[in-house]
C-alpha cells in the first residue's frame, strides 16, 4: 500500500455536515409520504386504575378518523424489551399518566388531536406509588415492595470491615429526573407494506431494537420488519428505547388506516411523555483507616424505574458498577434496585447510571477526605487505582488505564491546589465567594458484563463503485448517525484499515435492508466496538488488493476480475475477557475511559446566583480518533452536567412531571457555559485496534460533584441533592445562620 500519513487521529469535515449546514439533511418530518396520516396517541390520565371502558363521544364524527386500540393489536400486547412485561398499549390496567391507550389517525395532525379530546376513558383509581421518595421511606422502614431489579456487587467483607474501622463517614445522596433535550423531537413513520410486512423511518439510535421489541405484537416474523433512520438531531440516550414504542403507536395508527402514519412529539408532548434520566438515592458507608486508606464501603444505590422495567435492570448495574469504582478498596458491598411507581418508565441517558453514581460517590469522597484530614485531592491521588490493581468486581487492570494520569495532569493545569487553598469557604463580608472543587471517574466502555458477548455485533465492508462510478468501500453498520460524528469516525477507522483516502469511503445512514445488526448506538461503543470490528473486516477485504499500488488502481482492477464484494465479520471479545453474570465477578467491560474534571464557581453573596466560571476536564478516553468531534463531545457533554448540577429541576407532581416545556424546564444556554480546557491523554486499549476507548458518556459522568464540591470550597455548605440553585443555597444558608445575607 502507499504510504500516507493516518487520518485516524486527524480532524477532517464531518462527512454528514455539508448537508447540514446547507439545509438539505431530511428529518423525519421533511419526509412527506404519499397518502400519509397523522398519528396522535390518547393517555391515562390516571396513574393507576383499571381501564373499564373507552367511550367514543358520538357528538364527534369518527369517519373522519381512524381508531386502533389494544383489541386490534395483531399479536400479542407486547413491547418485548427486557421482561416483555410493557403492553404495547394499555389494555384492563393503566399503570402511569401518560399511558397509551389509543391511537387516533387523521389526514391532519390538527384533527387527529381534536378527535382524541372526544375519547372518554372510563378509568377506576387504585392506590398510586408516585414518588421515589415514598419507595426510600418504605425501604427505610424495612417494608417489602415490589423491586423492578435487585444486583449486587460483593467483594471481600464490607459489613465486618466496616464494624471496626477507626473513620467512619457516612451520606446519603439524591437526584431527580433529568430531561435528555435534543434539539429533534420524538418523531416516527410507519409505512405498512403489500406484503404485511412494516418499513420505518424515524429518529431514532437502535433500528434493530424496534426490529426486535415490536415484531411480535404486529404479528410478523422480524424478517418482514426493515427500520431505518432520518438524519437525526441529537438522541443522547432518549432515542434508544422510546422509539420502539413510537413505532408501535404509529403502526397501530397506519394498522387502523391502512395508510403511512406520522407521529411527530411538539415540545410539550415530548418533555411530558417521554423517558427520562432515573431519578436516583443512595447511602454510603464507608470504612477508613486512619491514614486515609479506604478500608470498606457499603453503598445502596436506589433508582425510579417507573411503571415498567424497560431498560432500567442495565441502568441500575451500570450504575453499581461505577458507585465504588476508581480507588482501591478490599471490602466492597453496593446493593442496587430498581424501584417500581406508578410514572413514566425512566430510560436510557448519557451515562446511564453513572451519573448518579458519581454525583453521590463523588462527594461522598471529599467528605471522606476531610474526615481523614486530608485535601481532596491528596486523598484521591493516594487512593487512586492504577495499572495493575483490582476494580469493585475483582477486575485486573491490565491495560490502557489513564489512572491516575489524568488525575495528575487536571489538577496541574488548574494549579488545583493554590486556588483550592484560596477558596472563600462562606467567609463573611465577600461580595462573590470563589470555590474550586474536583471529582475523579472511569467509564466503562462498551456494554456492561457479558452484553457484547451475547449479541456478536455484525458489520459489512463493501467494495463496490461510489456514486460517482469510481471503485470505493461502503462501510454498513446499524450504528446511528444522531450528531455525534459517529460515522465520520467510522469512515477515518475504514480509510486507515483499507489504506484508502476518507473520500473513497461511505457510512450511509443506518438501514436494517442493508446492514446487519452491529448493536444498538449506545453504550459509547460505537466508536470502541463497531470501530474496531469495521477495522478487522476492512484490513481484511482490504488483503485482497494488490499490494503497492493507490488504493483506487488496485480497487479497479480487482473490481474488474471479480466484481462487489462484501466482507461481513461478527465481534467477539478479546479472549482474556472473562464476566460472570450471576455473581457480578470479573471483567465488568473490556477497558475504561478515565477522566478528572475540576470547576471553578462563584457565588454572589447577595443574590446567591451560581456561576460556574471555568472547566478543566482531562480524559483517557483511549486513541483519540477526531480530535475536534471528542472536543465537542466533552463540551457538550459537561453542558449537559452543569444543567444537571445548578439548573434542571423535574419532579414528580400529583403523577405528572412538573415542568413540560422550556419556560419551566431551564437549561443552560450559551451564556451560562463556563471556560473550558479540554485535554486528553491516549492510553489506546490495544486489544481493539485502533483503540478508541469511547467518548459519547463519560463527559457526563463527573461535573456535578465537581461543581457540587466547589459549591463546598466556595460556600462552607455542603449538599447531597442535585440540582442546586439560588433557592436551595439560600434555603441552606437561613437554615444554618438563621437569616440575613452573609
Ligand atoms: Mo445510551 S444512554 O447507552 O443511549
Amino acid at each position: 500500500m502507499q504510504n500516507r500519513p493516518p487520518i485516524v487521529g486527524q480532524s477532517p469535515p464531518r462527512l454528514d455536515g455539508m448537508d447540514k449546514a446547507r439545509g438539505l439533511a431530511r428529518y423525519t418530518d421533511d419526509l412527506q409520504p404519499e397518502g400519509c396520516r397523522h398519528g396522535f396517541v390518547v393517555r391515562s390520565t390516571v396513574a393507576h386504575g383499571r381501564l373499564k371502558a373507552l367511550r367514543f363521544d358520538p357528538a364527534f364524527d369518527w369517519s373522519r378518523v381512524a381508531v386502533a386500540t389494544a383489541r386490534d393489536i395483531p399479536g400479542p400486547n407486547v413491547l418485548a424489551m427486557h421482561d416483555r412485561s410493557m403492553p404495547l398499549l394499555a389494555d384492563d390496567t393503566v399503570r402511569y399518566i401518560g399511558e397509551p391507550i389509543a391511537v387516533i389517525a387523521a389526514p391532519t395532525a390538527r384533527l387527529a388531536r381534536e378527535a382524541a379530546g372526544w375519547v372518554r376513558a372510563d378509568i377506576e383509581p387504585l392506590p398510586a406509588t408516585t414518588t421515589l421518595a415514598a419507595c426510600v421511606e418504605r425501604f427505610l422502614r424495612g417494608e417489602e415492595q415490589p423491586w423492578l431489579a435487585r444486583q449486587t456487587v460483593v467483594k471481600g467483607d464490607a459489613e465486618a470491615a466496616l464494624n471496626d474501622a477507626p473513620i467512619v463517614v457516612e451520606g446519603v445522596y439524591e437526584a431527580g429526573y433529568q430531561e435528555q433535550l435534543y434539539l429533534e423531537p420524538q418523531a416516527m413513520i410507519a409505512y405498512p407494506q403489500p406484503d404485511g410486512g412494516w418499513l420505518f423511518e424515524g429518529s431514532l439510535q437502535c433500528p434493530y431494537y424496534v426490529v426486535n421489541e415490536l415484531h411480535e405484537a404486529l404479528g410478523v416474523p422480524a424478517s418482514k420488519m426493515r427500520v431505518r433512520q432520518a438524519a437525526v438531531g441529537g438522541a443522547f440516550g432518549g432515542k434508544e428505547e422510546f422509539p420502539s414504542m413510537l413505532a408501535g403507536y404509529a403502526a397501530m395508527g397506519a394498522l387502523a388506516c391502512g395508510k403511512p402514519v406520522k407521529i411527530v412529539y411538539d415540545r410539550q408532548q415530548d418533555i411530558a411523555f417521554t423517558t427520562k434520566r432515573h431519578p436516583y438515592w443512595s447511602r454510603y458507608r464507608v470504612g477508613l483507616e486512619r491514614d486515609g486508606t479506604i478500608r470498606a464501603i457499603v453503598c445502596d444505590y436506589l433508582l425510579n424505574g417507573g411503571a415498567y422495567l424497560t431498560l432500567s435492570d442495565v441502568v441500575m448495574y451500570r450504575g453499581i458498577l461505577h458507585a465504588a469504582m476508581n480507588y482501591r478498596c478490599r471490602h466492597v458491598f453496593v446493593d442496587g434496585r430498581v424501584a417500581m411507581t406508578h410514572t413514566f418508565p425512566s430510560g436510557a441517558f448519557r451515562g446511564f447510571g453513572a451519573p448518579q453514581a458519581f454525583w453521590g460517590w463523588e462527594t461522598h469522597v471529599d467528605r471522606m477526605a476531610e474526615a481523614a484530614g486530608m485535601s481532596p485531592h491528596a486523598f484521591r491521588l493516594k487512593n487512586a487505582l492504577a495499572l495493575g490493581d483490582t476494580t469493585p468486581t475483582g477486575q485486573v487492570l491490565r491495560e490502557s488505564v489513564g489512572s491516575p494520569a489524568v488525575l495528575e495532569t487536571a489538577l496541574a493545569r488548574a494549579d488545583f491546589d493554590r486556588t483550592w487553598r484560596a477558596s472563600s469557604r462562606g467567609r463573611a463580608g465577600e461580595r462573590v465567594w470563589k470555590g474550586i472543587g474536583l471529582s475523579f471517574f472511569a467509564h466503562g466502555a462498551g456494554f456492561t458484563g457479558d452484553g457484547e458477548a451475547r449479541i456478536a455485533s455484525r458489520v459489512a465492508i463493501e467494495l463496490d463503485r461510489l456514486e460517482d462510478g469510481r471503485p470505493g468501500l461502503i462501510a454498513r453498520v446499524s450504528s446511528t448517525e444522531m450528531g455525534q460524528g459517529a460515522h465520520t469516525a467510522l469512515a477515518q477507522i475504514v480509510a486507515d484499515a483499507a489504506a484508502c483516502p476518507l473520500e473513497r469511503v461511505r457510512c450511509p445512514l443506518a438501514d436494517t435492508g442493508f446492514a446487519p445488526d452491529s448493536g444498538p448506538t449506545v453504550a459509547s461503543r460505537t466508536t470502541m466496538i463497531v470501530g474496531s470490528n469495521l477495522h478487522a473486516a476492512a484490513l481484511s477485504l482490504c488483503a485482497r488488493l494488490e499490494a503497492g499500488a493507490p488504493f483506487e488502481e488496485a480497487a479497479e482492477r480487482l473490481l474488474a476480475r471479480e466484481g462487489p464484494l462484501r466482507e461481513e465479520r461478527a465481534f467477539a471479545l478479546p479472549p482474556d475477557i472473562h464476566w460472570d453474570q450471576s455473581t457480578f465477578c470479573g471483567d465488568a467491560y473490556p477497558a475504561y475511559a478515565w477522566g478528572c474534571n475540576i470547576a471553578e464557581v462563584e457565588v454572589d453573596t447577595l443574590t446567591f446566583e451560581i456561576r460556574v466560571t471555568r472547566v478543566t476536564s482531562c480524559m483517557d478516553i483511549g486513541r483519540v480518533i477526531h480530535p475536534v468531534l471528542a472536543q465537542g463531545q466533552v463540551e457538550g457533554g459537561l453542558t449537559q452536567a452543569l444543567g444537571y448540577a445548578v439548573m434542571e429541576a423535574l419532579g414528580i407532581r400529583e403523577g405528572r412531571f412538573d415542568a413540560d416545556r422550556l419556560q419551566t424546564y431551564i437549561i443552560p444556554t450559551t451564556l451560562d457555559v463556563p471556560v473550558f480546557d479540554v485535554s486528553f491523554l491516549e492510553y489506546p486499549c490495544d486489544s481493539l485496534p485502533p483503540g478508541a476507548k469511547g467518548v459519547g458518556e463519560i463527559p457526563m459522568d463527573g461535573l456535578a460533584p465537581a461543581i457540587g464540591n466547589a459549591l463546598y470550597a466556595a460556600t462552607g455548605m455542603r449538599f447531597h441533592r442535585i440540582p442546586i440553585r439560588p433557592e436551595d443555597l439560600y434555603a441552606r444558608w437561613v437554615e444554618t445562620k438563621g437569616a440575613g445575607f452573609p
